[in-house]
């Protein structure tokens, strides 16, 4: 006990969801499927936007971003989850822990900036159509993702340290399916207090600022609509943003149900579940709602598709 004390833990156990055993390979096999049409969908995406010219817009670019974000945002944790559901001592060494909630934080950050980008684009879109080009120029979008980038991989990086900075001594089980950090934060032996002020503050602000951007590009959006209204301002609005909300929604819908709603105190079968569908419904969900309504989508597809075709046949 003394040794272990003095050292710390060197690895933690990842106790994984609530499944029971009988049940085990039905969810492997779900949760595999899932991961699989997660890293489909959004390669695909990333291709199509890469290889058709007509997709080269500020638009696509961010969505682009937006799935090399989701592929990797899954990556980060379901890869570990399938290979524990598996083994027989689902453990996690330390260092790997904490970069997994390294990247779990970066990529969750970088996900709700380029959502604020993409409101961003649509506002600047549909408010100032004229200008559009001049304003979103290839110069401001990559400004935007570089700052995106630069805001996020800060914010990580001070949650990942002062996290390295606690001592963990006894307890090394966690009750999730990844390194999250409040359930890491609950089994550490020393003063969590400053860890747990630096939460409150940078989770607060990077959740409600890129909401409240989001919230006041579509007011402006509805408002300019609204001045001049016309059954195409209305359908043109609807076809380019409807993908859009429904992204944000999903997003903001389950991280606010996660944080905001209080729950039974210490329901952790409802906060597996929730975390389940933003690090895994989500990020497979976004490629769907971006293609199958998307008729400028559906058309590189087509043109994508028909140009090898056109390609094989001159052989
Ligand atoms: C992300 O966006 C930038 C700026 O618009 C673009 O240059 C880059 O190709 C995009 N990255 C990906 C992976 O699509």
């Amino acid at each position: 006990m003394t040794v272990k004390n003095l050292t710390g833990v060197s690895e933690f156990l990842l106790l994984g969801l609530p499944i029971e055993s009988e049940q085990q390979n039905l969810f492997y096999a779900l949760f595999l499927a899932m991961y699989l049409t997660t890293i489909l969908g959004n390669v695909l995406i990333i291709i199509l936007i890469r290889l058709d010219s007509h997709l080269h817009t500020p638009m696509y670019l961010f969505l682009s971003n937006l799935s090399f974000s989701d592929l990797c945002f899954s990556s980060v944790t379901m890869p570990k989850l399938l290979q524990n559901m598996q083994s027989q001592i689902p453990s996690i060494p330390y260092a790997g822990c904490l970069t997994q909630m390294y990247f779990f934080l970066f990529f969750a950050d970088l996900e709700s900036f380029l959502l604020v980008a993409m409101a961003y684009d649509r506002y600047v879109a549909i408010c100032f159509p004229l200008h559009y080009t001049t304003i979103m120029s290839s110069h401001r979008c990559f400004s935007l993702v570089a700052l995106s980038w630069v805001l996020t991989t800060f914010h990580a990086m001070l949650h990942t340290l002062l996290m390295a900075r606690l001592y963990f001594c006894a307890d090394n089980m966690i009750p999730h399916f990844f390194c999250d950090m409040s359930a890491l934060l609950k089994l550490a032996c020393s003063d969590t207090r400053v860890n747990e002020l630096v939460i409150f503050i940078t989770g607060g602000l990077i959740l409600a600022i890129p909401f409240l951007l989001i919230i006041m590009s579509y007011v402006r959006i509805v408002s300019s609509i609204l001045k001049v209204p016309s059954v195409r301002g209305i359908r043109k609005a609807f076809s380019t943003c409807g993908s859009h909300l429904s992204v944000v929604s999903l997003f903001y819908g389950t991280v606010i149900g996660l944080y905001l709603c209080p729950s039974a105190d210490n329901s952790t079968v409802k906060d597996t579940v929730m975390a389940m569908m933003y690090t895994v419904v989500t990020p497979m969900l976004n490629p769907f709602i971006y293609s199958l309504r998307n008729r400028d989508m559906k058309g590189a597809l087509g043109r994508v598709f028909c140009k090898k075709k056109v390609f094989f046949s001159l052989w």
